[in-house]
């Protein structure tokens, strides 16, 4: 059976630094809460100027040149995020533009930081059906931009970044053995984004009430968010008859290392098979699972013939998962 398989990554953070120290004199918070409640010790700050788009772009760059490929080899775009551009056109489009990958179709797909593993299934299932021959997947976010910097409950959690991935048919078994991706809409109002939509128009009165920063209830997230990451890892080896003794690393969303860590605990993974780079770079959403594998590849925590297992959980709700043989 064809399989589609991931043959390069990239990421790219933008420059500036934003430390817990920092966040100190913004909000009413400290280096020693956010560490020990979330793990995040620093995230990255996109320039007053860079969009979406922008570190969409430095990604694609980064993942398209470790497979030698050309913008113009690419016949299929997906751009994950919460953040884009605008409304529309999509930042697909613009990042379409942006490479002048002319022989491209392109579109974005919205799973909050599940988005990138929704979209590894739908690049997935477009090789698989010989839909597409060569898909660029970017998860870019610039949470900065809708981000209170009034509420310390969610300003000190998220970052910006983005990460791509090439994928392409496979020869050989390595590749995405499976991806499942799930939601459940009666959690929506946990992790949201309400104003700028048909629901809330922009309107003094949206402004007024901060409709267009993120607002999350974070504890009852977290909580859901264990029940359902540890019944989700447990599923996706079980469904491919894999032992998590066989699992040569697992690549979470990186939202809290307390999460994580009761992630894995379930699996009775040790934490040296687990990647977290969440100390640098907090919440990047949809960005988080492909940075962490970018940096994953190119620091040699991923061999050829690894189980490698992607998985993440967010807002809609939503949450999804990939395992892959390297
Ligand atoms: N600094 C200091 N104190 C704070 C801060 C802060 N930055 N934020 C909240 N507090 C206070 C609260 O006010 C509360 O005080 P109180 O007890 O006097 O009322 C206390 O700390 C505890 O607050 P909780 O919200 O219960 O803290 P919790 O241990 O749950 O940690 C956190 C909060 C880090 C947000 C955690 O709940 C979490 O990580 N949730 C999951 C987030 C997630 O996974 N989201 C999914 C992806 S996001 C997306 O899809 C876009």
């Amino acid at each position: 059976m064809l399989r589609a398989r991931i043959v390069s990554t990239g990421s790219y953070v933008p420059e500036k630094i934003l430390t817990n120290h920092d966040l100190e004199k913004i909000v009413d918070t400290s280096d020693e809460w956010i560490f020990e409640r979330t793990g995040i010790r620093q995230r990255r700050m996109a320039a007053p100027k860079q969009t979406a788009s922008d570190l969409a772009y430095e990604a694609s760059k980064a993942a398209l040149d470790a497979a030698g490929l050309k913008p113009s080899n690419l016949d299929l775009i997906v751009v994950a995020t919460s953040t884009p551009d605008m409304l529309f056109p999509s930042t697909a489009c613009i990042l379409q533009e942006k490479l002048g990958a002319k022989n491209a179709a392109a579109f974005d797909v919205n799973a909050a930081c599940s988005g990138f593993v929704y979209g590894l299934s739908v690049a997935e299932a477009y090789i698989k059906s010989s839909l597409a021959e060569r898909v660029l997947l970017v998860g870019s976010e610039v949470f900065s931009k809708f981000l209170d910097w009034e509420d310390r409950t969610t300003c000190v959690l998220f970052g910006d970044g983005a990460g791509a991935v090439v994928v392409e048919p496979a020869k050989g078994d390595s590749g995405i053995i499976s991806t499942h991706i799930y939601s459940d809409g009666k959690h929506q109002d946990l992790i949201m984004l309400p104003g700028g939509g048909s629901k809330y128009p922009p309107s003094e009165e949206s402004l007024k009430k901060k409709r267009h920063y993120i607002k999350m209830k974070g504890n009852e997230t977290f909580k859901v968010a264990v029940k359902t990451l540890e019944k989700l890892v447990v599923d996706t080896l079980k469904k491919n008859n894999i032992k998590p003794s066989q699992l040569a690393l697992l690549i979470p969303h990186q939202a809290n290392m307390r999460i994580i860590k009761a992630t894995a605990k379930r699996l009775g993974l040790p934490m040296d098979r687990v990647f977290t780079n969440l100390e640098k770079y907090g919440n990047t959403s949809a960005a988080s699972v492909p940075i962490a594998l970018d940096e994953a590849v190119r620091t040699q925590r991923i061999k050829k013939g690894d189980y490698v297992m992607l998985e993440a959980f967010g807002g809609g709700l939503t949450w999804a998962s990939a395992l892959i043989k390297w």
